[in-house]
């Protein structure tokens, strides 16, 4: 009897704790630059980006990796990816790696909490064995694809890749991606049992090329003239449709005002795919401030402040102990690299990260082989900082990369870290010049020391690159054409 009354008082407190847990969505548009939102560039339609963004909190000092598969792998862990050994370029699908397994994603984490745990889109944290699959890693469900990019319709990338949790899925391929994830998304929060919470990560895949979006879209752009950018453009209001659809799902299911919604880019925009960062200096994989500084907020209805700019330094691994204490919930996971920014968020508190550690990653070339630190108001950049290294206005046609540093790929610079790493050298004050123009690395040589003392301290936690060659067993043609984990 004392028993059973026990038991139903603890079920009673359980649901009612529960139901005080706010819904989370953690919404990803890949690929997104700096300039390619409404509310940065009014030549771009996004209205309820917008309007999320102005009445939830801008974050206007907000950091990523330059690359998707470091980003998300950020997301997912709060740890940096140059201590995983993560940092270099992405995850290729032929290759033997995926996230740590003994790393808790933050999935994990909701779901031991209560959590309802969904998954749509690009997962790109490797899938070389199933126990790396997102269903493997706390996801209730998943219906998406791997990979990190692949045609928008048919679902082909060298193989077919689309699955709804672990089984293949042909009827991947019978729309455009983002107009599925809309409809998964909607289905989810119909069904959804609101004695929990639900923790839902919009993993988008646009507007990473190719250029792919239905053609109401574009019509929608006459007045651009470069291709790729009217694309991205319209990709961009694809994603914002996607967007509305979610708010108004939330409101019919009558959950919308106990739901946290967090946007957010993984990488600047990539240039020669439409992409924009203006004003800020170069794109997508390069460590300036165009390819790691990028559009992120947040919004709901619990947040104390709601318009405005939150400017204190934040950055990509701050959201698993971020969404842990919004949640409620004690983030016990050990040797993070993340801080939780919520109250600072909410009750203009005093920003509490004074260090941003961009990359460091010593995997020479290709492409890479860098260490980049921000420090205050100080940045730090030794090596190669990518191969954008221009500032790019939007419209303009950017097929090839610009710059400087344009690199033939057949004859790759040998970047020795041990003799030339400090080729490139850069200090930047980002507080009076955030477009990165003038260089202080000779004038401020006391600065520079200090820097480099704290890139020392960074890099004693340093792992390298696991950047395998192609592994010839991840071949789709053994698996009948579908791109399938169980070769490592
Ligand atoms: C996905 O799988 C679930 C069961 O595993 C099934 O109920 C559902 O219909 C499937 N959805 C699609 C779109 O295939
Ligand atoms: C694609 O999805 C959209 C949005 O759900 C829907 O309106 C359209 O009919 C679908 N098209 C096809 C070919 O299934
Ligand atoms: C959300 O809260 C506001 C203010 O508290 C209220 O006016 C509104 O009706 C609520 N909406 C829903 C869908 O519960
Ligand atoms: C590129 O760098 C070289 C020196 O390496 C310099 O002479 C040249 O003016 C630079 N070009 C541009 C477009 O900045």
């Amino acid at each position: 009897m004392a028993t059973a009354l026990l038991m139903t008082v603890a079920a009673v407190l359980s649901v009612a704790l529960g139901a005080e847990k706010p819904n989370v969505i953690f919404i990803v548009a890949d690929d997104l630059g700096w300039n390619d939102v409404g509310y940065t560039n009014p030549d771009v339609i996004s209205p309820n980006i917008d309007f999320l963004a102005k009445s939830g909190v801008i974050l206007d000092q907000y950091y990523v990796q330059p690359l998707c598969s470091p980003s998300r792998t950020a997301f997912m862990t709060g740890v940096y990816p140059y201590r995983l050994g993560l940092q270099h370029l992405v995850v290729m699908n032929n290759q033997d790696v995926c996230v740590p397994l003994d790393r808790k994603m933050l999935p994990q984490l909701l779901k031991e909490n209560g959590y309802s745990t969904h998954m749509m889109g690009k997962w790109h944290l490797g899938f070389c064995k199933w126990e790396c699959t997102p269903t493997y890693r706390g996801f209730d469900s998943f219906y998406g694809f791997y990979s990190g990019g692949e045609d928008h319709y048919s679902k082909e990338v060298n193989g077919f890749d689309f699955r709804n949790n672990t089984e293949v899925c042909r009827d991947g391929a019978k729309n455009y991606s983002t107009y599925q994830y809309a409809d998964r998304m909607e289905q989810i929060v119909r069904g959804h049992d609101p004695k929990n919470p639900l923790f839902m990560y919009m993993a988008f895949q646009n507007v990473h090329m190719p250029m792919q979006v239905p053609e109401k879209y574009t019509a929608m752009y006459p007045h651009i003239q470069n291709e790729n950018r009217k694309y991205l453009s319209a990709m961009v209001t694809a994603v914002d449709d996607a967007i509305g659809r979610l708010i108004t799902s939330l409101k019919q299911k009558g959950i919308y005002n106990n739901t946290l919604i967090i946007f957010t880019s993984d990488n600047g925009g990539w240039t020669s795919y439409g992409g924009n960062n203006y004003p800020l200096r170069g794109g997508k994989i390069s460590i300036f401030e165009g390819g790691t500084r990028v559009v992120g907020f947040l919004h709901g209805p619990m947040l104390a402040r709601k318009g405005g700019k939150f400017d204190g330094l934040m950055h990509a691994v701050d959201w698993f102990p971020t969404i842990a204490e919004a949640a409620g919930i004690q983030n016990k996971e050990p040797d993070q690299d993340g801080m939780s920014q919520w109250s600072a968020i909410n009750s203009r508190g005093p920003a509490l990260r004074q260090e941003v550690v961009y990359n460091l990653d010593y995997h020479s070339l290709p492409l890479q082989g860098q260490a980049a630190i921000r420090v205050g108001d100080y940045k730090l950049i030794e090596g190669f900082p990518g191969m954008y290294e221009g500032w790019y206005k939007p419209d303009t046609v950017y097929k090839e990369p610009l710059g400087n540093l344009t690199l033939d790929l057949n004859n790759l610079p040998k970047l020795n870290i041990g003799e030339d790493f400090h080729v490139f050298k850069y200090l930047f004050n980002l507080k009076d010049d955030p477009t990165e123009h003038n260089n202080l690395y000779d004038k401020l040589p006391d600065v520079v020391k200090m820097m480099e003392g704290k890139l020392e301290a960074a890099k004693k936690r340093y792992v390298a690159p696991n950047f395998p060659s192609a592994d010839p067993k991840s071949n789709p043609q053994n698996y009948g054409g579908v791109w399938t984990p169980g070769w490592c």
